[in-house]
């Protein structure tokens, strides 16, 4: 027998064995096992088919395989794949002048996953506190919220709420101070002479998809305006046609000074992320002072460029707004009924589980039974974040199925 045939006929459980067995366990996933997708349906390798509810949490916000993008990533592979920045590269110019148009801004840092855009704007903010601020050296502080979720370097765990995620992992990194999600005026007070940046996620997402009061983030815009303070806009989850809107921030008419981006920018094919703000804030780096052999490699690139063409159509957005209006529609019925609060926003809920009807992770595998996959966050919360080409017959589907679950 062919090793690859030996690989095909494992079993689910034997091939869940071999990950427990050999994988670092960094994560508690349902037990499925996908070998294939498309659009919203993913096939695991018994041939099972399931709607996919989450979405690689929102990497795979235009569907699986979207085909303009897998034929940017094909074509790509096809001539070039990889030159660090040593060189330039011919897709590397179009994508970082498509990234920049997309968001309005003048300059663009490519990186390849989120963690290292959220520890990219750290340093630039940093700097340019020194270079541009007249912050007094390695004094400089960044604001940030309680129940944020950035990342997990060292660095971002550090101003981490989350016990999980701090526990047995310091020392940390200072120069953070976390003020509660929700209130400007806690974020005001927070400020002071050696505050270069406030960083937040306009919508937290790993907390459950909380969205604040929508005077919120224009306060801080304001605040942060008249204190000379950057206001990083962490749309890693939040942003490119997740809520209904290019970035989150769009719902509310904020610009910041930075965006950090990353998931579905690389459409669900390669890890891409990006800083994207004027010449005031990025060109404080210089050659050498920071940097990655892969961001912005030949294939990101081309893939990079397809998504932001494919957003720049307005469609995935637009879908985002009416399939949302469903699922929120249909979440809204179920509360007191299973459900103790939806909060949606797009096509991105978090839905509270009534405690007596079991935990966020039981209703979750109730429902990849019923043939939704979903994730739980923080215990008693689902989180759904379908595709955004999803139908409205899928969503029903999908709904039906978690009504029912939340019977048992
Ligand atoms: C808001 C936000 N920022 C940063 C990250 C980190 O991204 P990555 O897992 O690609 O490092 C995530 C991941 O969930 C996120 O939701």
């Amino acid at each position: 027998m062919e090793a690859d045939d030996t690989v095909r006929g494992l079993s689910t459980s034997e091939r869940i064995a071999q990950a427990e067995r050999w994988a670092a366990h960094n994560y508690h996933p349902l037990p499925v096992v996908i070998e294939s997708a498309e659009g919203a349906w993913v096939t695991d390798v018994d041939g099972r088919r399931y709607l996919d509810f989450l979405a690689a949490y929102s990497a795979v916000n235009f569907g699986h395989r979207h085909p303009a993008l897998t034929a940017a990533a094909h074509a790509q592979l096809d001539r070039l794949t990889l030159t660090s920045r040593a060189f330039g590269s011919a897709p590397f110019g179009p994508f970082v002048e498509a990234v920049a148009r997309l968001a309005g801004k003048q300059m663009v840092l490519p990186m390849n996953t989120g963690a290292e855009a959220v520890e990219s704007a750290i340093k630039i903010s940093r700097k340019w506190g020194y270079d541009v601020k007249g912050v007094p050296a390695d004094a400089a502080t960044i604001v940030v919220a309680h129940g944020n979720f950035h990342g997990r370097t060292t660095t971002i765990v550090s101003f981490s709420d989350d016990p999980v995620a701090t526990t047995g992992f310091g020392p940390f990194t200072p120069g953070f101070r976390l003020v509660p999600y929700g209130d400007a005026a806690a974020i005001e007070a927070a400020i002071d002479e050696t505050t270069v940046a406030v960083l937040l996620e306009p919508i937290q997402g790993e907390a459950g998809v909380i969205i604040p009061p929508p005077s919120y983030l224009p306060e801080v815009r304001a605040i942060t305006a008249a204190r000379n303070v950057l206001l990083i806009a962490d749309e890693i989850q939040s942003g490119l046609g997740r809520t209904g809107a290019t970035f989150a921030c769009d719902l509310v008419g904020v610009v910041p000074d930075l965006y950090l981006l990353g998931k579905a920018l690389g459409g669900g094919i390669v890890p891409v992320s990006a800083v994207v703000g004027d010449r005031e804030v990025l060109g404080v780096l210089h050659p050498g002072e920071h940097g990655s052999t892969f961001g912005g490699n030949p294939v990101a690139a081309a893939v990079g460029t397809a998504v932001v063409d494919l957003l720049e159509t307005g469609e995935m957005q637009q879908r985002a707004k009416t399939m949302g209006e469903v699922l929120d529609a249909r979440l809204q019925r179920l509360v007191g009924n299973g459900v103790t609060a939806v909060r949606a926003v797009g096509l991105w809920a978090g839905v509270d589980i009534d405690p007596a009807l079991g935990t966020a992770r039981q209703v979750c595998e109730r429902l990849m039974a019923r043939g939704v996959l979903a994730k739980d966050t923080h215990g008693h919360t689902v989180r759904f974040a379908p595709p955004l080409i999803v139908t409205e017959a899928e969503l029903d589907l999908a709904l039906t199925a978690f009504e029912e679950s939340l019977r048992g």
